[in-house]
């Protein structure tokens, strides 16, 4: 088989690649190893940025994100047991977030993809990449039994933090910078209606809660927990607990209980690849970079890989520009590390740390106290958990 894209990967960095490619008039194939189910129930977070809301609208991909997806224009910062509502459209000039699942965008692109019959394999196995250093790339794999091979211009790696791509660069090419953070999440999904319409992030001495939503009936909860915390010692009434104690307040808060239908552990980290290329292979979202959940940043930064990437990539095939494809690594690097640091500063913000006398505990409090009363701090915080804008200033892609 030969294509111009060979894209290792259908979570929503592959398949919104091929989708941006597709309407550029270049085509490309799409290979992942779990099945298409796996992917359309893959429980992941579920905040899209302003920018992720417009260009899966102005690719014509947002029907029924536009139906389904709750528009939030604030979240709330709990601490102290009181709630301080951050004003997110009032900050930024009219931004705002919209609440919905990964999932449901990952089936939305696999809907479009099969729509305009562009190739996309799941279940193939034994994946391997090859002469990316050179004018020959190949990816190879096992489907239905029988080996296969794409020969193609250009690999995008999009298989994610565990996937083969960034591991089939040679060593001493690429260097990595790792955070690891001593605690989790733990999240769960419940059929009980939120508690409340917007975001809540609660900063407790018990530990971090975050309360998120999916639909007017399902909850979306976190808690703080240890890395490898075990959900089985999490009984359902265990959680409900811990989680009112968190998000306790004043004036007596009360989350709707109800029965939960998925629990799971997540263990945090900051992880960037430099660069984020070699030769012709490309890697985007979560195989280049990882953020803690916090800032809601992981998918947003995939979207905005592709885009990149696929602007490159169709200046290179309509205008034989080779320019943008060298600069693909250093213009995505800048906003990852935007990324990065409110990621990091969410979490050192609202999570409890081991050990110490209390210091931390009282230097976040005056943190907060800071982002909820002056409105240029506020500004920072809104401004960037709405989104860093696609094109910083400047930067002309
Ligand atoms: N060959 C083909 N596909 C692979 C391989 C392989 N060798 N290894 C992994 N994959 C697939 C995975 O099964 C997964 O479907 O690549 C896909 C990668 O998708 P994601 O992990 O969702 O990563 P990405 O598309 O970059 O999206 C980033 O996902 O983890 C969240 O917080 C993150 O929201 C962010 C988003
Ligand atoms: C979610 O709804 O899954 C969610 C919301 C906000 C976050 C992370 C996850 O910061």
């Amino acid at each position: 088989m030969r294509t111009q894209v060979g894209i290792v990967g259908a979570g929503p960095a592959g398949l919104l690649l091929a989708h941006l490619l597709y309407q550029q008039g270049i085509e490309s194939v799409v290979i992942e190893t779990q099945s298409r189910k796996h992917v359309e129930e893959r429980v992941r977070a579920g905040v899209l940025e302003q920018g992720t809301v417009d260009l899966l609208n102005a690719t014509g991909v947002g029907e029924r994100m536009r139906r389904e997806g709750l528009v939030h224009h604030g979240i709330e910062l709990r601490f102290d047991r009181r709630g301080h509502r951050m004003d997110l459209h009032d900050l930024t000039g009219g931004r705002a977030i919209t609440v919905y699942a990964q999932h449901e965008v990952v089936k939305d692109l696999i809907q479009a993809r099969l729509t305009y019959r562009g190739p996309l394999v799941f279940e193939v196995e034994a994946v391997r990449i090859e002469g990316f250093d050179g004018d020959t790339p190949g990816i190879h794999y096992r489907s239905g039994g029988e080996e296969c091979e794409i020969a193609c211009d250009y690999i995008a790696g999009c298989d994610g933090f565990h996937g083969i791509c960034r591991p089939s660069v040679p060593a001493g090419i690429l260097r990595v910078y790792e955070k690891i953070y001593p605690f989790g999440w733990l999240g769960i999904l419940a059929e009980a209606k939120p508690a409340s319409d917007e975001l809540i992030y609660a900063n407790h001495e018990r530990g971090f809660a975050l309360l998120s939503m999916r639909t007017p009936q399902v909850s979306r909860l976190y808690l703080q927990c240890r890395p490898d915390e075990n959900v089985a010692e999490w009984p359902d009434e265990r959680i409900w607990e811990e989680l009112q104690k968190r998000l306790e307040t004043q004036d007596g808060f009360r989350l709707n209980e109800g029965p939960i239908f998925q629990k799971g552990v997540t263990a945090m980290r900051s992880f960037v690849t430099e660069p984020m290329q070699y030769g012709r292979l490309f890697l985007a979202g979560d195989a280049a970079h990882i953020v803690p959940p916090t800032g809601a940043k992981g998918l947003n930064l995939a979207v905005a890989d592709v885009r990149i990437l696929a602007h490159a990539l169709a200046r290179r095939y309509r205008d034989g520009a080779a320019e943008p494809l060298e600069r693909y690594s250093a213009i995505c690097l800048r906003r990852v590390w935007r990324a990065q640091h409110i990621s990091w500063w969410m979490t050192s913000l609202l999570h409890r740390f081991e050990g110490g006398d209390g210091f931390e505990y009282r230097r976040q409090l005056a943190e907060l106290d800071q982002v909820t009363t002056s409105r240029a701090a506020a500004t920072v915080l809104a401004e960037n958990y709405t989104g860093i804008p696609f094109e910083l200033p400047g930067e002309k892609l």
